[in-house]
């Protein structure tokens, strides 16, 4: 199910920037019981990337009300929103005036093993590293090869992410998701000043800690220091909290904290479906 500026359909003009230059950015959350979870964060998000990357702000409203259509139509599975800048302007220069394409799509939930949660998963450490790019940190722009080529690197199925290094052998955060490490009680996940994304489950979570008084700090970490940590955990708008098992032979079992974080996690979830 696809709605291309509210229209019903599939089909993007061929001109258009998000195709031709990756000119855009997107939002992935899941619905539950026809709602979309926490779509006005997604939103928000949204509207700060469109800020720095120059994009006219589509209208929010209305973009707010087509991703809660197709979330009540779908009732489960997948939300996606797009927003790019538009067609128009062969060339890098911005089209001049442009308007913003929105995309909302709806795809059926991957079906996680219960065993990610009650057990953790496994990391590759990818060969691939995440280039310095200040000015895009954080954003969830659209631009994606970086993690395209970083999950190339594994094909065994017992891999379930890959752990993604800067230029500085600071750890950044997962393919897909952000990594969070407790160190002597404290949880720690790293600054995002140079690359990664600035994920919403990252935002929620540390706002959950810091309302139960869990020591944490948003702060840099090497590998060596990831891997002399008591507990590791991923974490994204869709999959939530997963504990991390392995890191090729450094093994963990669940910690303490990253079952509260996980409790915590489903207790605000449950919240947000009632609201
Ligand atoms: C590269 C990357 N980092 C982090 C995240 C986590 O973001 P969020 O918590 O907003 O889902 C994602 C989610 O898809 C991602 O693709």
């Amino acid at each position: 199910m696809h709605l291309i500026n509210g229209e019903p359909g599939a089909l993007l003009a061929v001109g258009d920037r998000g195709l031709q230059y990756g000119d855009g950015l997107f939002e992935t959350m899941p619905v539950q019981q026809g709602k979309a979870l926490f779509l006005h964060r997604h939103l928000q998000r949204m509207r700060q990337g469109c800020r720095r990357l120059l994009i006219a702000e589509p209208n929010w409203t209305l973009f707010g009300a087509e991703a809660e259509q197709l979330a009540a139509q779908a009732r489960q599975g997948v939300l996606k929103l797009i927003v790019t800048r538009g067609s128009g302007g062969r060339g890098y220069r911005l089209p001049n005036p442009a308007t913003p394409t929105r995309i909302v799509s709806v795809h059926p939930a991957t079906d996680y093993p219960a065993e990610f949660q009650q057990n953790g998963i496994h990391l590759h450490i990818c060969r691939h590293r995440l280039p310095d790019n200040p000015p895009l940190a954080g954003i969830k722009h659209l631009n994606r090869l970086d993690q395209i080529l970083a999950r190339a690197e594994w094909q065994d199925p017992d891999i379930h992410e890959g752990l993604m290094l800067d230029s500085r052998d600071c750890v950044v955060e997962g393919t897909m998701s952000n990594v969070l490490i407790v160190q002597d009680g404290v949880v720690l996940t790293p600054p995002l000043l140079y690359s990664g994304v600035a994920g919403i489950a990252r935002g929620l979570i540390l706002e959950l800690a810091e309302a139960t008084q869990i020591p944490c700090r948003i702060e840099a970490f090497d590998l060596p220091q990831l891997l002399a940590a008591d507990e590791v955990m991923v974490c994204n708008s869709v999959i939530g909290l997963w504990p991390v098992r392995s890191v090729v032979d450094r093994c963990w079992s669940v910690g303490p904290l990253t079952r509260r974080l996980m409790t915590l996690w489903q207790q605000r979830c449950r919240s947000e479906l009632e609201s």
